[in-house]
């Protein structure tokens, strides 16, 4: 059985609980006021590893939101009418310049290819397109994290800026959590 497959039947519920509920709160908070900075809502909107949906009531602005993951279990537990695809982030099932919007929320910390991963979210987004996205600094709360089995690959700063340069993007925001570093780019 897979690590999310297990993990899928938990995942909202621990959530739910203090101290992660406090935490996962001002994170919210946080990629609200991003996700709402920008000039316009989205018309088409890609969200990468939306898992069983925790975050999406922050793109409730969104016209059109498609819902994609890696992992079939947390897909199946995602109930939203919106379309859901099983695909990974480093490998997207769509043409170039398809999206307005892509969002990837709690993902990058899973990703071995970071380079991939932005070179993808790249691609199908249209010039001027905005991704908003967070990854996992290396601080003591986020290697406790690894206790429960997750395989992580944490990023400082320094690391996510070199992974994004390799393709084209303005920082428009980049902002620190307590487990985060919140990110809003935009393709040049
Ligand atoms: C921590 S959860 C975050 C879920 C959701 N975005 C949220 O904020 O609640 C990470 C999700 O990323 C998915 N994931 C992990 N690696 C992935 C990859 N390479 N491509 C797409 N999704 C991936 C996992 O299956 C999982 O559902």
């Amino acid at each position: 059985m897979s690590y999310w497959a297990w993990k899928a039947p938990l995942y909202s519920c621990v959530r739910t609980l203090p101290p992660f509920k406090n935490f996962l709160e001002a994170e919210s908070t946080n990629l609200s006021r991003l996700f709402a900075s920008t000039a316009t809502a989205p018309v088409r909107h890609l969200d990468i590893g939306s898992g069983t949906g925790d975050s999406l009531a922050l793109f409730r602005a969104s016209a059109q939101l498609i819902c994609s993951d890696a992992s079939a279990a947390m897909l199946r537990r995602l109930s939203i009418p919106n379309p859901k695809l099983l695909a990974h982030a480093e490998a997207l099932p769509f043409a170039e310049a398809t999206f307005d919007f892509v969002s990837a929320i709690g993902v990058l910390e899973y990703v071995r290819a970071a380079t991939r991963f932005f070179n993808e979210a790249h691609r199908v987004l249209q010039p001027q397109g905005y991704f908003l996205f967070t990854s996992a600094p290396r601080v003591p709360a986020n290697y406790l994290r690894t206790l429960w089995g997750e395989r992580l690959y944490l990023r400082d700063e320094e690391e996510v800026r070199d992974a994004l340069s390799a393709t084209q993007w303005r920082v428009v925001a980049h902002e620190r959590t307590f487990l985060q570093e919140q990110w809003l780019v935009q393709k040049c």
